[in-house]
């Protein structure tokens, strides 16, 4: 593609996207095509000659967005939040227009440079001591499977966390080859610190030795709490690494009031939250801090002859600070919507989000055939129909088109998540998805 065309199809691109973000309202939320049915509409093979790109808008409207779920329509409640600013796009847009490939700090200084002070803008926003510092991971699997790549270099076999640990955890620990030990978790399904020192006094005494607990703030199914600071002291009795997941609730302890969460976070010797998911930094971005960056790059780092430079030893060379080599300039994406929100501006996004969580939560707890199962710390209600069947509710809700949710099983019961935080949801958006669900379990 030359510059010329460039230009006119960037500008019109620029133009699609914009009308795309200001019509979401009117689409439905989850994509209705069958299986194969997009892939039909492609050609089998590639084109021998060049083709014209003039009505890519319009293919995109009738090949591409049928087979999109919105996941920024003000109505999406399905799984987490995972906002894209608009500054996030634009930031994307400058790293591939830039083209930057940022291995080492000389292949762009640049690019290392602002992720090293994005990720200390991040750990400010945060509340985390100066103590830590972070990198970009692509996602929090990522970022995990590197915690416990360097848990096992400190010793020990066994990896802990609650029954409601995300799966990432338990594949972390199997690509490893650590034992993973699940620790049942309490009536509010947070980890139990109890039953993990019984587990561990357990294994030590059998000659099994503790390398990691995993605690997570804000679990994938009803964002329950682990006990940070209990889970911390336990670790620290018995020689274990402790990783903190909060991929998804992270983002809301730029909030003073929600830091409470993770209290005694500042023990941990990493922590992995996803700006990706609710801050409104487009995927992928995940922040994973560490308490010692040393050891780190020592798990990490390789140095071949066709890598070196002439200022190592003198900088940081990020491909030593996580597993792949290659790297994008991802930091823009941060340093763009911080600036175009402020810390303030993101501060109130969120706290519209919790406090249309606690609207629904009063709702669901005023409406006498639905029955809530969860706590409702942050952006995410869990809620059951009593008589209904509440997996064919949420499909059928699914399929209406007016919101997109998805189930979990809490405690043995089918439970439907409210998961509320899309960039554009608004009081009204939440009372429709609610009267949606109320309409479908009328039908
Ligand atoms: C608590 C928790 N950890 C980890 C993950 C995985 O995140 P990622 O897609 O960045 O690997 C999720 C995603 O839902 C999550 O909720």
């Amino acid at each position: 593609m030359d510059e010329t065309d460039f230009r006119r199809l960037g500008h019109q691109l620029i133009d699609w996207i914009a009308d795309y973000r200001s019509t979401l309202e009117a689409r439905p939320v989850m994509s209705q095509v069958a299986p194969g049915e997009i892939r039909r509409r492609l050609p089998a093979a590639p084109p021998e000659a060049a083709e014209s790109l003039a009505d890519l808008p319009g293919e995109l409207e009738a090949t591409i967005l049928p087979g999109i779920t919105h996941w920024n329509h003000p109505r999406f409640c399905a799984y987490f939040p995972s906002n894209t600013d608009l500054a996030s796009v634009l930031g994307d847009l400058i790293s591939s227009g830039l083209g930057v490939q940022g291995m080492s700090w000389q292949t762009s200084p640049a690019a290392t440079e602002v992720e090293q002070v994005m990720m200390d803008w991040l750990r400010q926003m945060l509340g985390l001591p100066p103590a830590f510092t972070g990198v970009i991971q692509d996602t929090a699997s990522t970022a995990t499977l590197v915690a416990l790549l360097c848990a096992r270099e400190r010793g020990g076999e066994v990896v802990y966390a609650s029954d409601q640990a995300h799966s990432s955890v338990a594949k972390a620990a199997r690509l490893c080859g650590l034992e993973l030990r699940s620790i049942a978790s309490d009536e509010d399904l947070a980890l139990s610190p109890a039953a993990l020192d019984a587990a561990m006094a357990e294994d030590a005494a059998a000659g099994r030795r503790p390398c990691a607990v995993v605690a997570t703030t804000g679990t994938t199914a009803s964002v329950a709490l682990d006990p940070i600071a209990a889970v911390a002291g336990l670790a620290r009795r018995h020689g274990a690494w402790l990783h903190v997941d909060a991929a998804m609730a992270g983002s809301a302890m730029i909030l003073p009031e929600c830091r409470w969460m993770w209290a005694g976070v500042e023990e941990a010797d990493s922590l992995v939250l996803n700006p990706h998911k609710w801050l409104g930094v487009g995927f992928d971005y995940s922040a994973y801090f560490v308490r010692d960056p040393r050891q780190l790059v020592s798990v990490m780092s390789t140095s071949p002859s066709y890598l070196r430079t002439a200022q190592d030893g003198a900088v940081a060379n990020l491909r030593d600070w996580g597993l792949p080599l290659g790297r994008r300039f991802r930091a823009l994406k941060l340093w763009l919507v911080v600036r175009a929100s402020g810390v303030a501006g993101l501060q109130a996004r969120l706290r519209r989000d919790l406090a249309n969580a606690q609207w629904l939560k009063a709702e669901v707890d005023a409406a006498p055939d639905w029955q809530r199962l969860a706590p409702v710390h942050l952006q995410t209600v869990c809620l059951r129909h009593r008589a209904a069947d509440n997996l064919a509710l949420v499909e059928r809700v699914n399929r209406g088109g007016r919101t997109y949710l998805t189930p979990a099983i809490l405690r043995g019961a089918q439970a439907i998540r409210v998961s509320i935080g899309a960039l554009g949801t608004e009081r009204r958006h939440v009372a429709e998805v609610w009267e949606a669900m109320r309409e479908a379990a009328r039908a």
